[in-house]
């Protein structure tokens, strides 16, 4: 069981990530659809309407000692909403936080530069050069509940203004102790080489604000364009066994062209128009594929590939680098945050721009409010007679352990399986299901025996009591694959959602987000880049909006939780997350 470890990891771990300060991120969040959603699942149609909102509206700063919910004075990336019917739906998704609606004025205050002037040659931003400063709080004192307002210039490496936007960043405000705190900000992007970074001053004390380029605006111009649209980023070793031989076989995911010589393994319902390829070996039929583990050597030779003359793209100085702002140290006058009562957790909620924050090792979720409920006398009484449904990966076999640890109960089965476990505890008449989803990227060997889709696992949840209780995260083994198959896939797992809202319309469905995670060299870097995550992140937030499901992010927790980033962080931040899970399942379940 514990081998479920296995990660979405291309490569080894070996190098030892130079960052220490573990630096946040600003999703670089558009307006979320899923508020103003309608949704009519009865008749079959979905109806999207959002607000356009264009406009940044200037930062207003919060009365003291109070935070509201009310965000509005951080403002969301500007972008054109798509209102879309459901077929079109996710089409255009990841084109939102990219353009962002700007004019030439926006480009009023760029240098002119002659040749006798700083130079005729424009470099990428440097983290060196680029300038940061607070410009809200300018001779004034910082309270708590203020949102800081810090300005980003982003300058090349020879000190000259950049023109283009684009760029990546995290921003964070971090406090090591007295108290021990940490937030992420939220970064706005002008288009024009400026961004605005708003952080919330969430506790008395000491604060200091750090900023971190992740990539330059031409490697996510290069993630974007090239390397999420090309197929065969991920190969595998598929293995036959016939007749007491076995042979090994390349295998990988098609969607556009052609073949030749390949047993073919379709899945239609779950992967539409994408086909599992393997090499056709003689001796050998198709059916005796029975195995698959990556093929390091071939998807690192691939990543050589895709990154050739781009690989500086993805290495220092380009890439996640820590950008000196001058008076980072910050001290913050009052006391502790009032929340103002937060809005229950339902279903499509809206997800706010700043999501919470750290303190001594708990998270303040500002998302809404969610009941407490991992006490093991609550938690077992919650989910006494319920079948919870995991779908995922290895952070969800995290959340397994998680939960096996809160309930702490003997169950009568051990999990025995790479990719998947069943466990019922008698004495709750509870039932744990993990389920890992297929064409996992891991250097394990998984039997395709084990593997079963979301889709097939959901439209088998038919049960007429409707005891369940879902939680799904696709995101960390599918950074690897194309635009175009990923969202054809999570298209068919929202329809499969739908039809189980059709038997069971009332069941607790929970999608876990993504987070940022660790690349251990210039090729992981490039092919799971933190920037794929966030456009899986819109995908995921999109494809199950208005269906009645949960979206859960955690992007900014574990971005601004004060450890080096990882793709398994640490049970400190595990609990957290499954506090939230477990506060909106068992505020639905037995709501009062
Ligand atoms: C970029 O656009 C923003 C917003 O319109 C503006 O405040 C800023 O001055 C512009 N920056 C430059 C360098 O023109
Ligand atoms: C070139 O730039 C320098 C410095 O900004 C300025 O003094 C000079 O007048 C400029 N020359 C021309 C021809 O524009
Ligand atoms: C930064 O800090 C220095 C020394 O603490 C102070 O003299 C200076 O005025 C500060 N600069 C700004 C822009 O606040
Ligand atoms: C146990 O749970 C299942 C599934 O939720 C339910 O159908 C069954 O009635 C429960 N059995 C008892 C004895 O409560």
């Amino acid at each position: 069981m514990k081998e479920n470890g296995a990660s979405s990891e291309l490569f080894p771990r070996t190098a030892v990530c130079h960052w220490k300060t573990l630096v946040p991120i600003t999703l670089t969040m558009l307006a979320t659809l899923s508020y103003a959603m309608a949704l009519f699942y009865q008749s079959g149609q979905f109806h999207l309407i959002a607000p356009v909102k264009n406009v940044i509206l200037p930062p207003k700063i919060l009365p003291r000692g109070q935070f509201s919910l009310d965000q509005s004075q951080v403002p969301r990336t500007p972008g054109t909403q798509l209102a879309a019917l459901d077929q079109n739906l996710l089409l255009k998704t990841w084109d939102k936080t990219v353009f962002n609606d700007v004019d030439s004025t926006a480009y009023k205050n760029i240098e002119v530069v002659n040749s006798t002037g700083r130079g005729t040659s424009m470099e990428l931003t440097s983290f060196k050069m680029t300038h940061v400063e607070l410009v809200s709080h300018v001779g004034r004192s910082i309270k708590v509940g203020d949102v800081l307002h810090y300005r980003i210039q982003s300058r090349d490496f020879n000190g000259r203004k950049r023109i283009l936007g684009g760029d990546m960043w995290y921003a964070t405000l971090n406090s090591d102790k007295d108290p021990k705190a940490s937030t992420a900000g939220h970064v706005v992007d002008h288009g024009n080489g400026t961004y605005d970074a708003y952080v919330l001053a969430a506790w008395p004390g000491n604060a200091k604000f750090n900023l971190i380029l992740v990539h330059a605006s031409e490697a996510v111009y290069h993630l974007r364009n090239i390397v999420w649209n090309s197929e065969r980023r991920a190969i595998w070793l598929g293995r036959y066994s016939f007749k007491g031989k076995t042979t090994d076989a390349v295998c990988y995911l098609q969607h556009h062209g052609k073949w030749e010589g390949k047993c073919e393994y379709p899945a239609y319902r779950a992967l539409g128009s994408t086909v599992f390829l393997c090499d056709k070996k003689p001796d050998f039929p198709c059916e005796s594929l029975y195995a698959l583990n990556i093929h390091r050597q071939a998807t690192s030779n691939r990543a050589k590939e895709l990154g050739n003359g781009m690989e500086y793209l993805y290495k220092r100085p380009y890439f996640e680098q820590g950008v000196p702002v001058t008076n980072s140290t910050l001290r913050i006058e009052g006391s502790g945050l009032e929340h103002n009562k937060l809005p229950r957790c339902k279903a499509d909620q809206p997800i706010p721009t700043i999501q919470g924050y750290w303190m001594n090792d708990k998270w303040n979720s500002l998302l809404c409010e969610f009941g407490t409920w991992t006490e093991k006398s609550s938690l077992t009484s919650c989910l006494r007679g319920q079948r919870l449904v995991i779908l995922g990966d290895s952070t969800m076999n995290q959340w397994l352990n998680g939960l096996i640890k809160l309930l702490d109960t003997a169950t009568v089965d051990k999990p025995g399986k790479r990719l998947w476990s069943k466990m019922h505890y008698d004495s709750l008449n509870l039932t744990l299901y993990f389920q890992f989803h297929p064409y996992v990227i891991g250097s394990h060997t998984y039997k395709l025996n084990e593997m079963r889709e979301e889709v097939d696992v959901l439209n088998g949840l038919n049960d007429a009591d409707c005891n369940y209780v879902v939680v799904i995260s696709p995101w960390a083994h599918f950074a690897q694959w194309t635009r175009d198959s990923y969202i054809e896939r999570v298209r068919l797992i929202r329809k499969a959602v739908i039809d189980l809202r059709h038997r069971c319309p009332d069941i607790p469905f929970v999608i876990k987000g993504p987070h940022p995670r660790d690349h251990k060299s210039w090729e992981a870097a490039m092919f799971i880049s933190d920037y794929i995550l966030t456009q899986i992140e819109t995908i995921n937030r999109e494809a199950f909006g208005g269906i009645g499901a949960f979206f859960l992010p955690i992007w900014d927790m574990n971005l601004a939780y004060p450890a080096r980033k990882n793709v398994h962080m640490p049970m400190t931040v595990i609990m957290e997350e499954l506090k939230m899970f477990v506060g909106y399942v068992c505020d639905t379940l037995h709501p009062h």
